[in-house]
């Protein structure tokens, strides 16, 4: 049997060298479907409200995810407005309470529609955080996308919202530099006054803004699963990045296929979340699986958007369509 080193680097994902039965033991311990805060992730098949019942006050610097909007999709049962709203509220108090006080909590959502009438699910979701929680709103992040349902009577929706919350007025976790991105004119210099000749932009690259436009995961997209709405790895990483510290816990209560824990994982950060479909959870499973073993091909958030070059599909046909 070949000699096995497995070296546990208390932030970094658990590295494996060689093969053995040993090897394999503690590879599928890897992921602990109970929660306790030395895992490094926990994936609960189940309601996140009892998962978060295990969870002790002001363990997580990050509760990050997209819940279902209650459009009916087929991982949700559609429900009352009413009803979704107070069952919103019960998960989001939970998160509030499991969240450390340096905290951020980013929850991702886009429209409910009724007789093709949009409510936009954030703004009646604010007067939780704010009112009720008392939060600070630091962003309304806009995350524009190219690609969706083409509407007919209204303009076609391309961009849902992340409103990140903190736990606290001051002393938040936040850095930027992290996840700074490469400016447009990296030579351009002061031309008069003290600092003429100087750089005047940031060498760091510049704050990514409020606005993120990032592709979301359609069919040939290349982190496509069978879930109909995962996340981009990348769109989570900034978050993870920027709002938590190594080591630190990344809680997403409506996980589905996994992407908040690799986004978390990859990132030398520990990661817990819950999913109630069980095929969700196998996926999930076997992603953050193939995250540790290095293999898993995910989209790098600062890729540039593909820009059709007028050949193939985007060449104009001769005829006109
Ligand atoms: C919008 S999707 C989130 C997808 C996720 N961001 C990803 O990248 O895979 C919402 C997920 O919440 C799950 N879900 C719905 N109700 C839940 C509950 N009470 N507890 C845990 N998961 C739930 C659904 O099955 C669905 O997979």
């Amino acid at each position: 049997m070949n000699k096995t080193k497995i070296r546990h680097n208390k932030y970094s994902s658990l590295e494996v060298q060689g093969n053995s039965i040993n090897e394999i033991t503690k590879r599928r311990k890897f992921v602990s479907t109970k929660f306790n805060l030395d895992n490094k992730v926990t994936l609960f098949k189940g309601d996140c409200l009892k998962l978060l019942k295990t969870m002790p006050s002001g363990c997580t610097e990050l509760v990050v995810t997209s819940p279902p909007y209650n459009l009916g999709k087929e991982y949700e049962a559609k429900t009352s407005l009413d009803i979704y709203l107070d069952l919103q509220e019960e998960v989001i108090k939970e998160c509030h309470r499991i969240l450390s006080p340096t905290g951020s909590i980013c929850w991702q959502t886009g429209n409910y529609v009724e007789n093709g009438e949009i409510v936009p699910l954030d703004t009646l979701l604010y007067p939780i955080f704010k009112t009720k929680l008392k939060m600070y709103l630091r962003n309304r992040i806009i995350w524009h996308f190219g690609h969706g349902l083409h509407a007919s009577k209204r303009f076609s929706g391309r961009y849902e919202t992340i409103l990140w919350f903190t736990k606290s007025e001051e002393g938040y976790t936040f850095d930027l530099d992290s996840v700074r991105i490469p400016q447009k004119y990296p030579g351009k210099k002061h031309f008069k006054g003290p600092n003429k000749g100087k750089l005047s932009c940031n060498p760091k690259g510049k704050n990514p803004t409020d606005v993120w436009d990032i592709p979301n995961v359609k069919n040939n997209h290349i982190e496509k699963t069978i879930h109909p709405c995962q996340f981009p790895v990348g769109l989570v990483e900034r978050l993870v990045l920027s709002m938590t510290n190594q080591g630190d816990l990344v809680f997403d209560p409506y996980i589905g296929v996994g992407t908040s824990a690799i986004a978390a994982l990859n990132n030398g950060r520990r990661a817990a979340g819950a999913e109630v479909e069980k095929k969700y959870v196998e996926v999930a499973q076997a992603r953050i699986k193939e995250a540790v073993d290095g293999a898993l091909k995910t989209r790098p958030i600062n890729k540039p958007i593909y820009q059709p070059d007028g050949t193939g599909a985007s060449r104009r046909p001769d005829e006109n369509c």
